[in-house]
């Protein structure tokens, strides 16, 4: 059976990778990592190790000592926290993320996952339906560093023979782990707050598109990019979406099921993260090449997420 590493566990894709690998590579096959004291739900189907991804000595004898085939490095500083402290995006982000490819390198693992963002592209991109190779110079410190990890993962791939994979993920919408220092954060407050309190501030202002994504799906294309087969990848690094929508847009989604739910907007500095990125993506690369198709679109990921909240808050609507 395969063995995976998770770095970044607790994280809010994180939390539920370990989960749904667990399940399906069983829970001693999955190790998660990490700094902090780890919410119960890591440890309850398998271990949990401590680890610090700028000290490689601990990573190459925590790979060899747990005899692991992937990594998965979810590990990151996100933009809105990178663009409070450059200089921590730079160490957690370039050189945690050069560790991680190191250590695959040297120990010839099978292989590194290390997800990139929608981050990665920047003022010049073309914003509407980006492609997947087309020009990124982001203006973010996450972002400069996003493409970094490309850039080398895939020197890593040509030159060392590393089988390195990534997905740029967009604004990741999810109900267990709440996401660390977004810009796309808003899209799960919202959720939160709508149901606690029947209204949301929003930090990004009206017709503010993003590329968005429901947790399941995140899911899903995360598992499928691992277990593709390598002889099909002509790419290294993919965009992939699901839908794409404005605070408001989402706002009278959730007005259709909370009909009190009012929205006021007070933009701040992640504004102008958010106008740097991609208003959508377009994902044709990864459904050629691996077969990527989303389940869930606006209508459906906001009826489901707001049944999950509502359990686990307690709160009926
Ligand atoms: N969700 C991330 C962020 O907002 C984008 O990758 O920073």
């Amino acid at each position: 059976m395969t063995r995976f590493l998770v770095t970044g566990s607790y994280g809010q894709i994180g939390t539920e990778l370990v989960g749904a690998l667990r399940k399906k590579y069983g829970g001693k096959n999955v190790i998660a990592t990490g700094r902090k004291k780890p919410p119960e739900i890591l440890t309850k189907d398998g271990p949990y190790l401590h680890l610090d991804i700028l000290d490689p000595n601990q990573i190459h004898s925590m790979l060899v000592n747990n005899d692991i085939d992937i990594i998965i490095h979810n590990a990151s500083v996100l933009s809105g926290v990178g663009e409070k402290n450059p200089q921590l995006a730079y160490r957690t982000n370039v050189e945690g993320g050069y560790n991680i490819l190191e250590a695959a390198r040297v120990l010839k693992l099978d292989q590194v996952m290390i997800p990139s963002s929608i981050a990665a592209f920047g003022p010049s991109t073309p914003r509407e339906n980006t492609p997947n190779d087309v020009i990124m110079r982001p203006t973010s410190a996450y972002g400069v560093t996003k493409v970094f990890i490309e850039l080398w993962g895939e020197y890593y791939t040509k030159r060392f023979g590393v089988d390195f994979r990534s997905l740029r993920y967009p604004g990741i919408i999810s109900s267990e782990a709440l996401p660390g220092g977004g810009t796309t954060d808003y899209a799960v407050e919202i959720f939160y707050e709508a149901l606690k309190n029947k209204k949301y501030t929003s930090f990004l202002d009206k017709g503010t598109y993003l590329p968005m994504m429901y947790m399941p799906d995140c899911i899903k294309c995360t598992i499928d990019l691992i277990e593709a087969d390598e002889s099909k990848l002509k790419h290294r690094s993919f965009n992939i979406t699901a839908m794409s929508f404005a605070p408001e847009e989402i706002a009278a989604e959730i007005k259709k099921h909370i009909p009190e739910f009012e929205m006021s907007y007070e933009p701040d500095f992640r504004q102008a993260i958010a106008e740097t990125w991609p208003a959508s993506l377009d994902d044709s690369v990864a459904t050629e090449e691996w077969g990527w198709t989303p389940d869930y679109d606006l209508a459906a990921m906001t009826k489901d997420m707001l049944e999950k909240l509502s359990k686990k808050l307690g709160i009926k609507y």
